[in-house]
């Protein structure tokens, strides 16, 4: 089973949000189990004893493997000090054998869906941290991982033939602001569910509700 949560912020809600009262599925689950969560982890911040707390009680505490994605309240520094390693066909960080870093652009088969993950965001309170203690220029990609994750979606996710062109960041800012409800596109030849409400068109025909 597969679970997915969002920001942790590390020893702030941890301890809360996977507790047994809060979560109690997880009474069923074990290490072939995932929670995944979708950035601000957290726990790789300063190396603490509290840190280290939390992290062993995931591993030991816990049934379940703890997968994460970066945020940007993400040590980066220290997490990149892990080895990378490759876990169900994508690059991660291990923190230890049952706390993974899924790092960013990459796509992992978990049992048998993929997942195409991209971690990192831009901190809006910048001007108030100090690089290096609680703000890192790496929680923005760089233009390789951005390329990466590209190419590893071409090659394995829809064997979607796509290349960056301009239309891209216009439609990508076009997105951020409108409120609509159902995306259809089509250019790529294959008919792909791809959210609720992103549906990638060729020789389907449907009926708009
Ligand atoms: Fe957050």
């Amino acid at each position: 089973m597969i679970y997915i949560t969002g920001d942790i912020h590390g020893t702030i809600s941890v301890g809360s949000r996977l507790n047994k009262r809060n979560f109690p599925e997880q009474k069923s689950l074990t290490k072939k189990d995932c929670v995944i969560i979708a950035g601000d982890f957290g726990l790789i911040w300063d190396g603490s004893r509290e840190d280290q707390y939390w992290l062993k009680w995931l591993h030991k505490e816990k049934p379940f493997t703890t997968l994460f994605i970066d945020g940007n309240h993400e040590n980066f520094d220290l997490l990149e000090q892990y080895p990378v390693e490759i876990w169900n066909g994508g690059k991660v960080h291990k923190i230890n054998s049952s706390v993974i870093h899924l790092m960013r652009g990459q796509v992992f088969t978990i049992e048998n869906k993929k997942f195409f993950t991209f971690g990192g965001a831009a901190s809006h309170d910048k001007e108030y941290r100090k690089e290096g203690k609680s703000w890192w220029k790496r929680e923005m990609p760089s233009k390789d991982e951005y390329e990466e994750g590209l190419e590893n979606l071409k090659r394995s996710l829809f064997s979607i033939h796509m290349e960056r062109d301009e239309m891209h960041p216009y439609f990508y800012e076009i997105e951020k602001k409108l409120k609509y409800k159902r995306w259809y596109f089509g250019h790529f030849h294959q008919n792909v569910e791809l959210t609720r409400n992103k549906r990638l068109i060729y020789s389907d025909l449907i009926k708009i509700q």
